[in-house]
């Protein structure tokens, strides 16, 4: 893993999933457009509902952004954890009944773990899968992921709101036993506590459902074709390529707190310590 600053590993994976195909396209407004059910943009996908739903014809059938989000729901967790913030960038490539999970899953490996892209050591993976997604489990196996580093969640279904949703697949990166006082390892994945460990680094999602409000997840109707929606988040993605304590100390954010240092005269000594 070598030293990515913030802006080239945006372009890295920008470029990545042009190689493949897809559309670069800048991030949308963070004020949603003809969508009522949101009140500000919180994922990638959200400004692209239509495409996924085949309201609209998308410009290509992939594409990928790195979109400006503010997730209300992190709020409660912003300044608590290393690695929640309310605004953000997010990482995205998209599927709209285009290539799908034997395509996506693959490419999300290269480019983490390949020499070439940002050669993310494999054993530090873990992964969770939807416990009744075999086909993802066998894909992730067939890449060389051990079994061990595979955990199967009965809650791993991504949706906000009514629109396109689905079961996920998401990969997390561990920092190690600095920041697991308690040498809890993976059963804090297993148990899906809030942990600076195991830090979520890209979620997959294999959007095939329409959540619709009244209806259990097991009612959705069906997509009309299957799409791939993923997101990860550029500030945790730096905090690990950078191996820095929070996303706050990343070159994101460094030169503003030098910046402030300087004015106030006063050094910065780090975050507050996490459990
Ligand atoms: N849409 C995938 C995510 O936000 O995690």
């Amino acid at each position: 893993m070598e030293w990515t600053s913030l802006n080239d590993l945006r372009e890295a994976y920008l470029k990545f999933f042009e190689s493949k195909g897809c559309l670069r396209k800048k991030s949308y407004s963070l004020v949603p457009q003809n969508d009522n059910s949101l009140l500000l943009i919180v994922a990638g996908m959200a400004p692209l509902k239509p495409y996924f739903t085949g309201q609209e014809v998308p410009p290509r059938t992939r594409m990928t952004t790195c979109q400006k989000c503010i997730r209300t729901g992190d709020i409660e967790n912003v300044g608590k954890t290393a690695r929640h913030g309310t605004y953000f960038e997010m990482l995205g490539n998209f599927s709209f009944g285009d290539y799908f999970k034997k395509e996506a899953l693959p490419w999300a490996w290269e480019l983490l773990t390949s020499p070439k892209y940002f050669a993310m050591d494999k054993d530090k993976l873990y992964i969770t899968v939807y416990t009744h997604d075999e086909e993802t489990y066998n894909i992730w196996l067939s890449l060389g992921v051990k079994p061990s580093h595979l955990i199967k969640l009965d809650t791993n279904f991504w949706e906000i709101g009514p629109g396109p949703s689905g079961p996920d697949t998401e990969i997390f990166y561990d920092r190690g036993e600095k920041y697991d006082k308690q040498k809890r390892g993976i059963s804090m994945l297993q148990n899906e506590e809030e942990n600076d460990r195991y830090i979520e680094i890209w979620n997959n999602v294999l959007s095939q459902f329409n959540a619709t409000e009244g209806l259990s997840r097991e009612e959705y109707p069906e997509l009309p074709h299957k799409n791939i929606d993923t997101g990860m988040g550029v500030e945790r993605m730096a905090c690990i390529l950078q191996e820095t304590e929070t996303n706050y100390e990343t070159d994101l954010f460094m030169p503003i707190m030098h910046k402030i240092e300087e004015i106030c005269n006063i050094p910065y000594n780090g975050q507050m310590q996490f459990k």
